[in-house]
């Protein structure tokens, strides 16, 4: 085994996909309600975005930020378009390195090293992102000489005693939580989070990286709470399956020359992909229509043959049953070709399929769901 074996695999080789739909080396069929952990955002190999990747490799792919490059400002631009206030953008290439530069420039703006984060948070891999995820088991010793304290969704008098400190340079939210399991703070919380935020000074970062690129049924998922984040980060979605990644900053935090920096960031590449996925979400109107499929996917979750509480929102939807789904997901995927997501709540199966999804996969989805729980 040539591999360094950190992950559990399916033994399914891949060959072609097309918008929902995947095909194996033996020619079978799946359809993709996972997204490869809802990454593609407008489809599989959308003729749109290949064709704009294909004319950009054929001009020019890779240069780094050493030179000017009129594709991040244009993307700036599109992104800020989704936003009430003025942000800068900043990109990296992926979602942890996002969070990492996040909560770095948090410590550089406020000159604390303290972090609040959240029960069941996931926020990555890296150093910092890794210490405010909620898994001992993923961070190493040299993850824990971060200072970071979690607290519950919805537990204002925590909160408050945390902030009121004025030690904590950032408190990093997910409004909804991916792999915690769709779990999601009332709206009263998340604004009097940002009411604390700006009373103590402490930077109100938003993870956006799963939720963000209208997965569900807003541009990003604070802006069902009502809120204006100081950074938000972004991932996933928002290349399709490119690796890119970017921090929204706030006009009200100060760029320093060479506070933040990588090589791969906002190369020619990247940006068009994230560009193209902004021409397709807005063209295809993906928003709307993963709001709509929310309500059809509550509806049919509500007639499952066993009760199951639908959590989420738009296309980053689940259902929690009473029982380890672990074996229903198999099932699922080698008995019906669904390929559907997990989460660190055993009992959750999560739903991420891209935003073009339809109506009539979404019933192919809770055929086989059905069929498959009439043995439980
Ligand atoms: C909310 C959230 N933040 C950050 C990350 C880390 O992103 P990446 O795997 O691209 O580093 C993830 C990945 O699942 C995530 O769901």
């Amino acid at each position: 085994m040539a591999l360094f074996d950190v992950y559990n695999q399916y033994p399914i080789e891949l060959v072609s996909a097309k918008g929902m739909q995947l095909k194996d080396s033996k020619g079978s069929d799946y359809l993709d309600f996972y997204g490869g952990h809802a990454v593609i955002s407008i489809g599989h190999t959308h003729p749109h975005y290949v064709n704009q990747l294909k004319s950009q490799i054929d001009a020019i792919g890779f240069y780094s930020n050493v030179i000017h490059n009129p594709l991040q400002e244009e993307l700036a631009e599109r992104i800020n378009a989704k936003l009430e206030e003025n942000y800068e953008l900043f990109l990296c290439s992926s979602g942890a390195e996002a969070n990492e530069n996040a909560l770095k420039l948090a410590s550089f703006h406020t000159e604390r090293s303290k972090i609040l984060a959240f029960s069941n948070a996931f926020h990555g891999r890296t150093s910092a992102a890794v210490a405010a995820t909620h898994n001992t088991r993923i961070q190493a010793p040299i993850n824990r000489s971060h200072q970071v304290d979690f607290i519950d969704f919805n537990d204002v008098e925590a909160l408050k005693n945390h902030l009121e400190t004025k030690n904590y340079a950032a408190v990093i939210i997910e409004c909804i939580q991916g792999v915690g399991g769709l779990d999601q703070p009332d709206s009263d919380f998340v604004r009097t989070l940002r009411d604390l935020c700006t009373q103590t000074g402490t930077v109100l970062i938003a993870d956006e990286v799963q939720s963000g690129f209208s997965r569900t049924g807003r541009f990003f998922s604070f802006q069902h709470h009502d809120i204006i984040p100081d950074i938000i980060s972004m991932a996933k979605g928002m290349g399709n399956g490119f690796p890119v990644g970017g921090i929204m900053i706030h006009e009200s935090i100060k760029a320093e020359k060479g506070m933040l920096g990588t090589t791969f960031g906002g190369n020619y590449l990247a940006c068009t992909a994230a560009l193209s996925v902004m021409d397709v979400l807005e063209k295809e109107d993906l928003e709307h229509k993963a709001a709509a499929l929310e309500s059809v996917f509550r509806a049919k979750a509500a007639l499952l043959q066993v009760p199951a509480v639908v959590k989420g929102r738009g296309l980053m939807i689940g259902l929690e049953f009473d029982f380890n789904t672990a074996e229903l997901r198999r099932n699922l995927l080698f008995q019906h070709g669904l390929f559907v997501g997990s989460a660190s709540n055993p009992n959750v199966l999560r739903i991420l399929p891209p935003l073009c999804c339809t109506e009539q996969e979404l019933n192919q989805l809770f055929e086989g769901l059905n069929q498959e729980l009439k043995h439980e």
